[in-house]
């Protein structure tokens, strides 16, 4: 297993591309599937994730080719049967079971487990698929949906903490090719989902009320190949700003979409970092002493839940204290511990964490739980004096593309190591 090896205490300095969104791209080579018309995807970032998501659609029967940074996918041929371990292995796969629904009204897709950020029901998917009149059941750890006739209807997607981003990206693709007219009340807002509907509309589906919570959808017989570029990684684009922030670097970010990140260029200028906007090229600057803030996650166009992990690092260096709450996935604390071992003073009191920071980190051997806990670490580290070894760094291999390299071009003394 390969470890990240950070010297810290260089200051990020230079100009980084932000690669496409890894959860936009996720549903999109889902959705290749209702059609067996080639689809040409560019933007596509080099993400372990990505790899398994085209194992996938290959099990599947899907031809996959990727060349640089373009993936075209023909699935002329579709099986209904996905490969059970292969599915197992990642939450976004779930997103299979839409869009074979729609194209061959029957599934058969290995049930996602929890993850270590919590609990990951998909009981929303399930309620919208029966809603459009999918009959489903589970058997032997998977889910068995049959639906000789998808109907569109009236459904409201709303749960526990609100909008489910993957549940409406699921229901969007079998709706699309279901007789009459679908709406959704409470559909996710994010921009990815957006992305995915501009996808589908683009490929002959008929989507409208993008964006917003009320998504309506006119079934179609039947849709085509389309060529597409995925949006920027809005969560990419905040670590690295973050980062910035951290290391008090200045660090441009080239081709992101600050219209995507409102929330958190807000929260960075209120604890005093100097966001400048040129276009899609955004500078992040340390202007002075940093300020303590509160940050609770949202439902998109408030602060994702993606961000909370990485912003919580910066806390700890910010006199002062700040409370960060996490509405979305209440077991997402993970870094805490991890963070601790690198100084942070940090409480965990139900959904909040405490955050008491200015004290100096120092660098420590940490152990990465998850995709944006490992990147919070990755942050402490390039803030922290001395040397933090990052350990089982494949889980940022599922969601950040080429990070050590990227971070190597802005200054930082980063390198990947086998673990001994
Ligand atoms: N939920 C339910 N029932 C469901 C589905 C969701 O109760 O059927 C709950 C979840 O337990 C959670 C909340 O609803 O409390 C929101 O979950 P959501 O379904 O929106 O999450 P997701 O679609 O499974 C995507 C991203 C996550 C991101 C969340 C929230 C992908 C591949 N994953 O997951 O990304 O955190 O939306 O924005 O798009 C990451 O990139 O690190 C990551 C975890």
């Amino acid at each position: 297993m390969e470890s990240l090896l950070i010297k810290g205490g260089v200051p990020l300095h230079g100009e980084v591309n932000v690669s496409g969104a890894k959860n936009a791209v996720l549903p999109i080579l889902a959705a290749t599937l209702l059609t067996s018309e080639p689809c040409v995807i560019h933007g596509v970032p080099e993400l372990s994730d990505v790899g398994f998501m085209g194992e996938i659609l290959k099990s599947l029967g899907a031809e996959v080719r990727q060349e640089g940074d373009t993936i075209t996918v023909r699935a002329a041929k579709v099986k209904g049967v996905g490969d059970y371990d292969l599915i197992r292995k990642m939450r976004g796969s779930i997103c299979i079971l839409g869009p074979l629904l729609g194209r061959l009204h029957r599934a058969r897709v290995s049930l996602p487990g929890g993850c270590i950020i919590g609990p990951r029901p998909i009981d929303l998917h399930l309620k919208g698929l029966r809603e459009l009149g999918a009959r489903i059941t589970i058997e032997e750890g998977y889910v068995r949906a049959c639906a000789p006739r998808l109907a569109g209807t009236d459904i409201f997607l709303g749960g526990r903490v609100g909008p489910t981003v993957l549940g409406t990206a699921n229901l969007m693709m079998a709706a699309v090719l279901a007789e009459g007219v679908t709406t959704i009340q409470s559909a996710a807002c994010e921009p990815e989902v957006v992305d995915l509907a501009d996808f589908l509309n683009a490929m002959g589906a008929r989507i409208s009320g993008l964006g917003s919570p009320t998504l309506t959808i006119t079934g179609v017989s039947e849709l085509h190949g389309v060529e597409h570029r995925v949006i920027p990684d809005r969560i990419e684009a905040a670590t690295y700003a973050i980062a910035a922030a951290a290391t008090h670097g200045e660090v441009t970010l080239l081709g992101a979409r600050p219209d995507h990140m409102h929330a958190v260029l807000d929260k960075l200028r209120e604890a005093g970092v100097k966001v400048e906007r040129r276009g899609t090229a955004l500078t992040i600057r340390r202007g002075g002493r940093l300020k303590p803030v509160d940050v609770t996650t949202l439902p998109y166009a408030g602060f994702p839940t993606d961000v909370q992990a990485q912003m919580m690092a910066l806390m700890t260096l910010t006199p002062g204290i700040s409370i960060i709450t996490e509405r979305i996935f209440e077991s997402r604390f993970m870094h805490v511990s991890e963070l601790t071992r690198l100084g942070a003073d940090i409480s965990i009191e139900g959904p909040s964490a405490i955050v008491k920071g200015g004290r100096p980190l120092s660098g420590a051997p940490v152990m990465a739980s998850d995709l944006r806990a490992s990147a919070a670490l990755v942050i402490g580290g390039l803030a922290a004096k001395g040397a933090t070894q990052v350990k089982r760094i494949y889980h940022l291999d599922r969601g950040y593309e080429r990070l050590d390299d990227k971070l190597r071009k802005l200054g930082a003394r980063v390198e990947r190591v086998e673990e001994s």
